[in-house]
């Protein structure tokens, strides 16, 4: 029988948010693909692994030839539902070779620390791509909750958003959720756009 490509959602990081069945699929694992980190913190020494990189095309093909004679998983951040490689695998190779374990989303974890339901809000990404629905969303009075990159940087969202003609609305960004320096920084648009500090790795929610 023909091994499956098991793609585990590792959650936001932190070891103590991997699921039982996450970490039962990667133990089981003879090879692990995955983001150099999460290689470091998830796969053991004897598993053989394959770092992913910008170019993600390399990475497809060796999955595609490499999962049937092999029990192989791909390691994802946060969800596999969440703006992930998990989607790009969906497109690529038949749904029969695939299974998506599912994990907590840094987003999730990102509305728990604020306490704040979201079942109603709105995710967008500005990870390495352009997003244009912000203002249209916040204006609507939805809650609206961004994944951010080195270029569209916390302080860049509110001062676009500033320009919109918003300056009361409350932020929050959680940084490197699950990580030992994890942030929370609670403010308004303004405050946000008039701080210095360097938020890498975040989630910025507005609008509670
Ligand atoms: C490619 S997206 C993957 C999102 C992932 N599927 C999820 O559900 O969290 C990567 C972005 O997620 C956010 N992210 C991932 N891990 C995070 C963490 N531990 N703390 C804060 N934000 C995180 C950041 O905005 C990062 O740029």
């Amino acid at each position: 029988m023909e091994n499956i490509i098991k793609v585990i959602g590792v959650g936001p990081g932190g070891p103590e948010y991997l699921t039982d069945a996450g970490a039962a699929a990667i133990l089981q694992a003879e090879v692990v693909v995955g983001g150099h980190r999460l290689l470091e913190q998830f796969a053991r020494p004897e598993q053989e692994t394959y770092a992913l990189a910008a170019n993600l095309e390399p990475a497809i093909e060796f999955i595609r030839q490499k999962y049937k004679h092999n029990r192989l998983v791909v390691l994802v951040s946060g969800d596999t539902g969440i703006y992930s490689f998990a989607a790009t695998l969906a497109e690529k190779l038949p749904a029969n070779c695939l299974e998506f374990i599912p994990g907590i989303s840094s987003v999730q974890l990102m509305f728990a620390r604020i306490k704040t339901p979201w079942q109603d809000a709105v995710i967008l990404s500005r990870h390495g791509r352009e997003d244009h629905r912000l203002a249209s969303i916040v204006k609507a009075g939805i809650t609206a909750a961004v994944l951010t990159d080195a270029k569209n940087t916390p302080q860049a969202l509110a001062r676009e958003l500033l320009a919109s003609g918003y300056s009361t609305l409350p932020v929050s960004v959680g940084c490197n959720l699950s990580y030992a320096n994890e942030t929370i920084f609670r403010g308004n648009l303004t405050s946000l756009a008039e701080s210095n500090h360097k938020f890498e790795n975040c989630v910025v929610v507005i609008g509670v």
